[in-house]
């Protein structure tokens, strides 16, 4: 049903229907209302948060306190999309343990319908363990930028066999600790196709190529609200960033000319009111 609440059996049968899932980042109010208006099935409060809303140089500064505030203003704008969350770094992987208070804060304070985790069989268990207290998790495998010093940067990962290997057996492991769905950053498609087909989970790509369940982007990566940043897998949809720029010039111009704000922008007082007023100054003009 069209306005019915997104949730895990729907994504499941869309896989079962080779329907594919949209997917987008959203931080706030106003862009999770855009992405709920444009009907993309699932929002991701992506711990991107960190580096492209709060202007940290990577996504690891981010804490649970400011992915928790940035949760709530777009649970409150969501109604029919399926919401997960990014756990930031050092949220999952001291414990088990917190790792099962941190989930469990976004599923009970932010209204989140799922958890995601960065890394492979390392974060298994503590998959599991989440799963096992009815929390949903998604896994993120290939380029994951927690752990990028790791991997050499921001790079594609998984081009050679044995690299390709190592991610299908990740893959399966998380699905096996009880993961929901998979994200597969920035590698090559005949490989994430490979995952996708194998996994009975949906499994979302970003610069993964058309054969996954379905797809991610960044919502100011796909608009153009960053034009500083454009990696080989992003597509602009728009160019918002520009659009804004060029109202803001302008907006500047017209108050420094004064045609801005004019009549059309103002509020007026009656002939007579404002002559009552003037005659209480001692006004004559
Ligand atoms: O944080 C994020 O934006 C993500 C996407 C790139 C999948 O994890």
């Amino acid at each position: 049903m069209e306005n019915q609440r997104v949730d895990i059996a729907a994504l499941y049968q869309m896989k079962a229907d080779r329907q594919p899932i949209t997917m987008v980042t959203a931080y706030d109010f106003p862009t999770a209302r855009l992405a709920e208006g444009a009907g993309v099935d699932t929002i991701l409060v992506g711990d991107s948060l960190s580096n492209v809303v709060l202007g940290y140089p990577d996504t690891l500064p981010v804490t649970m306190d400011e992915m928790l505030h940035h949760l709530k203003a777009v649970a409150r704008a969501v109604k029919r999309a399926f919401l997960i969350v990014d756990m930031p770094f050092m949220s999952y992987n001291v414990s088990p343990e917190s790792a099962l208070t941190n989930a469990g804060r976004f599923m009970k304070e932010g209204s989140a319908q799922a958890v995601k985790i960065e890394g492979g069989d390392w974060v298994a268990d503590t998959a599991a363990a989440m799963v096992r207290a009815g929390i949903p998790v998604v896994g993120h495998l290939g380029l994951t930028p927690q752990t990028a010093h790791f991997l050499g940067g921001y790079r594609a990962q998984g081009r050679t066999s044995d690299q390709a290997c190592a991610i299908i057996g990740n893959a399966e492991r998380l699905e096996q600790a009880g993961c929901t769905m998979l994200v597969l950053e920035c590698l090559p498609d005949r490989l994430a196709s490979i995952i996708s087909k194998r996994l009975r989970i949906p499994v979302i790509g970003i610069g993964a190529g058309a054969g996954c369940d379905g797809q991610v982007l960044v919502f100011h990566d796909m608009l153009g609200l960053d034009d500083g940043f454009k990696p080989k897998h992003v597509k602009r949809f728009a160019q918002l960033g520009d659009q804004a720029r060029a109202g803001l010039e302008r907006y500047c111009q017209e108050v420094r000319s004064r045609a801005f704000p004019d009549a059309a922008h103002s509020f007026s007082i009656a002939d007579e009111e404002f002559a009552a007023l003037q005659a209480k100054l001692g006004e004559t003009k």
